[in-house]
């Protein structure tokens, strides 16, 4: 039976072979790594999915901003790496770790604005993430431009740069918060 914990509660080595696993190990190098660089993941909306003792699932989610080009600041939560074990894919793991976190999200104040990049196909499809106010967003390398998604009544449609959120841009704020004079 499956069941969420912190995902802080789980060995940093476990994780990180699961993500090898799911996402191949030459990973790192995606711009997903680059747009949260030198952030650590939001405890409240990182789980891990455990069958017994087994590691089948991790979602983690990122402080990230968009800084605009009038100046303003909206800090956003990044979702993802979302990954299912291969052996365990397409039986429902996807879903149900989303749902944790959409609902951490929501009770915790910080489902304003979400963004990842994922394939609209299942991100839009089964969670109504869209890249429509995204078209504006530079990011810090390449990234296809129908999988630069977001959700959420926060989500900018400016254009700006996106990048870790780390306080630097601006004097720190509740995830919750949205855009900043
Ligand atoms: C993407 C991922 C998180 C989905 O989790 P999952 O547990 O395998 O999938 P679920 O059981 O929640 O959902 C299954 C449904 O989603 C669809 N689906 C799964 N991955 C999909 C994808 N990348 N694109 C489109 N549809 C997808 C399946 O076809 C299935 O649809 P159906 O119900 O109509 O048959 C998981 O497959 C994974 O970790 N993949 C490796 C990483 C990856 O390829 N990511 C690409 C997306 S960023």
């Amino acid at each position: 039976m499956l069941r969420f914990v912190a995902l802080a509660e789980i060995a940093p080595d476990r994780v990180e072979q699961l993500l090898d696993r799911a996402f191949g190990s030459d990973r790192h190098g995606r711009t997903a790594y680059s747009i949260r660089a030198g952030t650590d993941p939001i405890p409240a909306l990182s789980f891990a999915a455990l069958d017994g003792e087994a590691l089948v699932g991790t979602i983690q989610c990122w402080p990230v901003a968009l800084i605009h080009d009038d100046g303003r600041r909206t800090a956003m939560v990044m979702v993802g790496p979302v990954a299912v074990d291969p052996p365990r894919q397409q039986h429902g793991i996807g879903h149900a770790l989303m749902g944790h976190m959409l609902d951490a999200a929501r009770d915790t104040g910080n489902d304003a604005a979400l963004m990842l990049i994922g394939d609209p196909e299942y991100y839009g499809r089964f969670f109504a993430f869209s890249a429509e106010r995204t078209g504006g967003w530079r990011l810090p390398g390449p990234v296809e431009r129908r999988r630069l998604l977001a959700r959420g009544a926060g989500v900018p449609a400016a254009p700006g740069r996106l990048g870790p959120d780390d306080g630097a841009a601006a004097p720190a704020q509740p995830l919750a918060s949205r855009t900043t004079p």
